[in-house]
């Protein structure tokens, strides 16, 4: 049954028009592909994965957990000033140190470190632990500065910068955590209730959660859509149109209980350039808000 499932999904996929890849999209910032006009890139590589990824030798972890997968920069060591320092009397979650995948896409949006320091760059040689350059020269096309390969952080987007506050909650529980339990799949637990339940699954031993995005959104009942195309999530695992929540155990927070956070690659996949902004579905309807908040 799964394998006729699988297999019915290729074809409706290959049957479509060829979906568009990273290379197309900003987080190319490779001497490769088309796009040029809309991207910052540097000539001194032709390859794309490498700013964030590296086969070998990438920074695991940061302060005891993970990052991103096999992640090629040192992460950036910048003091942010976070969403819960405002004090809003709505707020139920708590806020942990920032890191898990988010200190990753900070790593560059944060504007602290040229976008092409990596710490295993392309063919034989060139590790350095810290990071080093690939010195090139710079395309800018307004979010970089072409002098030194960082992003500009004088607009609060894309250089987020290090002042969180004027931005979505991240390394923020899920639905303001537990009152009661640990059922992160019963709503009913949430001690702020409007939320959608998180699922559970385990994969490889690993207690992972997510927020499912089902074919149409339960709220509007208007279809969940990439690139204006209906999804079709499988059931019982997480898709990559569904909200991904990420594993933490923070100390001050529960007594260091894991359990679920919204981080940026929550509401962000970094390589799903179907959607406008890199987001997980189409945003029309505010479906990606309606994913997790219950309004
Ligand atoms: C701009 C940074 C960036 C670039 C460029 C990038 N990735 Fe990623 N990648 C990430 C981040 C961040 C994650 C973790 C995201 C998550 O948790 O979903 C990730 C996760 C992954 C994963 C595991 C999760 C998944 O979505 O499957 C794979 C596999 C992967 N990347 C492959 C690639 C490949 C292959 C390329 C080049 C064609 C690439 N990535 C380019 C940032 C990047
Ligand atoms: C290697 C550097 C790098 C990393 C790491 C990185 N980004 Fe980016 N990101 C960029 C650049 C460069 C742009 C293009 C900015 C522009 O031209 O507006 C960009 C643009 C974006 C945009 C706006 C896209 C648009 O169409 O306007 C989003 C959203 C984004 N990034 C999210 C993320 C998230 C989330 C992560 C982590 C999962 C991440 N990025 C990691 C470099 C990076
Ligand atoms: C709760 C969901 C959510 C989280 C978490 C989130 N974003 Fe976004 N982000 C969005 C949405 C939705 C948009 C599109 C907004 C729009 O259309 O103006 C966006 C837009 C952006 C843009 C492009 C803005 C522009 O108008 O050019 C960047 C860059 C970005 N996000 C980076 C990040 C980074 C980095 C993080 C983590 C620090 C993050 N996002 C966390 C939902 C989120
Ligand atoms: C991945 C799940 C998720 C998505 C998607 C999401 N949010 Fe949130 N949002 C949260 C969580 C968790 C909180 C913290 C709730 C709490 O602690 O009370 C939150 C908090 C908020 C708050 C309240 C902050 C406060 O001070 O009380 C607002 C407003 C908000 N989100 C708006 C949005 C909007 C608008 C979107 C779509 C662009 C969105 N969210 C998408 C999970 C999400």
């Amino acid at each position: 049954m799964k394998r006729a499932l699988v297999g019915m999904i290729c074809l409706t996929l290959s049957g479509g028009t060829l979906a568009a890849s990273i290379v197309d999209s900003k987080h190319n910032l490779g001497n490769i592909g088309g796009n040029t006009a809309n991207r910052n890139y540097t000539d001194a590589t032709q390859e794309v994965c490498v700013f964030c990824h590296t086969p070998h030798g990438g920074s695991a972890t940061h302060n005891g957990e993970a990052v991103a997968p096999l992640w090629n920069k040192a992460v950036t060591t910048s003091t942010f000033q976070t969403y819960d320092s405002l004090g809003t009397s709505s707020l139920k979650g708590s806020v942990a140190n920032v890191g898990s995948v988010s200190i990753a896409c900070l790593s560059c949006h944060d504007g602290s470190q040229a976008m092409d320091v990596m710490i295993n760059q392309p063919d034989s040689g060139g590790y350095t632990a810290a990071g080093a350059s690939l010195g090139g020269t710079w395309t800018a096309n307004g979010a970089v500065d072409a002098a030194t390969g960082k992003m500009l952080t004088a607009n609060p987007i894309p250089g987020v910068g290090t002042d969180l506050r004027n931005d979505h909650p991240i390394g923020i529980q899920y639905a303001g955590g537990l009152i009661s339990g640990t059922d992160h799949t019963n709503a009913s637990n949430y001690r702020n209730p409007d939320f959608v339940a998180a699922a559970e699954v385990t994969i490889n031993g690993n207690q992972i959660w997510y927020v499912p995005v089902p074919a149409s959104n339960a709220t509007t009942g208007l279809a969940n859509s990439v690139s204006g195309s209906q999804i079709s999530p499988v059931a019982g695992t997480r898709n990559k149109t569904d909200m991904a929540l990420y594993t933490r155990s923070v100390a001050t927070i529960d007594s260091g209980r894991a359990q679920p956070y919204v981080e940026c690659a929550s509401c962000h996949d970094p390589h799903q350039a179907n959607t406008a902004t890199f987001l997980r579905i189409d945003n029309t309807g505010s479906a990606v808000c309606l994913a997790c908040h219950k309004k």
